[in-house]
């Protein structure tokens, strides 16, 4: 029994000399290591010997099947790669260039502004782009008969709500998570709340339907209108440079008292006058105020403890001002052309 177990190895060892391609490879198994190959027979036939003698040729056959497989395989192996190399593969030539993604540059202006803020202490929060009437409006001290519902074009949505009413709308401003951060978090409270915003333009290239604000609430005790300055100079050397002044004018909005249109110096005449700033020095950026006691209330907050800021960036137009983009429907296009300069 041992002279035909080694005889088997020695004729598989010489056949395997011969193997050279898949074909050969393939007669090998078939030859010896498929079901009905000799190696299957040669155990099949240890069944006729006896107990002991089954035990002694039963290791020793074991043993051969596991040597012949690894030898198959690694054959199997070699003329694989050899396969490959054969299939003109020229492993010098140089690898793909896989092009890599970009930000839009609205979220490079997100992103620096989370960044600044989270230092200053503020949490970063989100909000529904589909809101109610009540958020978008009501609690910010525009109730229904107010002509500021007019000045921002907004899409009201078909569709009732849970309580039948007709009352959502794509949010027009970011500022409804003022109202919604001061109910979940109360005072004090330091966030911002960056997101997209629509309002029903008739787009060119100033206007777009679909945009980005960047709100910013803070509520404590004796928060003033030095605080919201500090706040809004600190954003403006660090988006234009550490020269950059801020001027606050006054400008109305109703959930804000007093409220301001702060602006900075331009970055690009440093407030000489030139096309970008329509020879004023001064770029308008930032809507902003003291957030008026109805909207402090509409919040759960007292106004009589507590006073707060409130601010509001439209991204789109810092991106446009520091990137010198001469159209806002850009940022939306999703143009590769536009998207792979930043
Ligand atoms: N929500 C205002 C706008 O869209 C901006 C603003 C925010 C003004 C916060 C004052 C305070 O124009």
């Amino acid at each position: 029994m041992k002279d035909k177990l080694d005889q088997l190895r020695q004729e598989f060892l010489q056949d395997l000399q011969q193997v050279h391609n898949q074909t050969t490879l393939h007669e090998l198994e078939l030859k010896f290591l498929s079901r009905k190959g000799a190696l299957s027979k040669m155990l099949h036939s240890l069944k006729e010997l006896d107990l002991s003698a089954r035990q002694q040729f039963g290791k020793l056959a074991n043993n051969l099947k596991i040597e012949l497989q690894n030898k198959f395989t690694e054959k199997e192996a070699t003329l694989n790669i050899n396969q490959t190399h054969s299939q003109n593969i020229d492993p010098t030539l140089p690898g793909f260039n896989f092009p890599q993604g970009h930000f839009n540059p609205i979220t490079l202006m997100q992103n620096k502004l989370e960044d600044l803020f989270t230092s200053l202490g503020f949490m970063v929060l989100d909000g529904p782009e589909l809101e109610s009437e009540y958020f978008n409006f009501t609690a910010l001290n525009i109730p229904a008969s107010h002509p500021a519902r007019d000045m921002q074009d907004t899409f009201y949505i078909d569709y009732p709500n849970e309580h039948q009413e007709y009352d959502l709308l794509m949010r027009t401003q970011t500022s409804p998570m003022q109202i919604r951060a001061m109910q979940k978090y109360g005072a004090p409270l330091r966030a911002i709340i960056p997101g997209r915003c629509f309002r029903n333009e008739a787009t060119d290239s100033r206007h777009e339907h679909t945009f980005y604000q960047l709100e910013g609430i803070v509520i404590d005790k004796k928060i003033n209108f030095a605080h919201l300055k500090s706040f809004l100079e600190i954003v403006g050397q660090e988006m234009f440079g550490a020269k950059t002044k801020l001027r606050m004018r006054p400008k109305f909005f109703p959930f804000v008292e007093p409220g301001n249109n702060g602006e900075y110096t331009c970055f690009l005449c440093q407030g000489k006058g030139c096309r970008v700033c329509k020879y004023t020095g001064w770029l308008e950026i930032v809507g902003a105020g003291l957030v008026h006691p109805r909207v402090l209330e509409a919040g759960g907050i007292d106004p009589k403890i507590y006073s707060g800021l409130a601010f509001g960036f439209g991204l789109n137009r810092l991106a446009m001002l520091k990137y010198n983009i001469d159209d806002v429907r850009l940022f939306n296009s999703g143009d590769l052309r536009f998207l792979e300069q930043f």
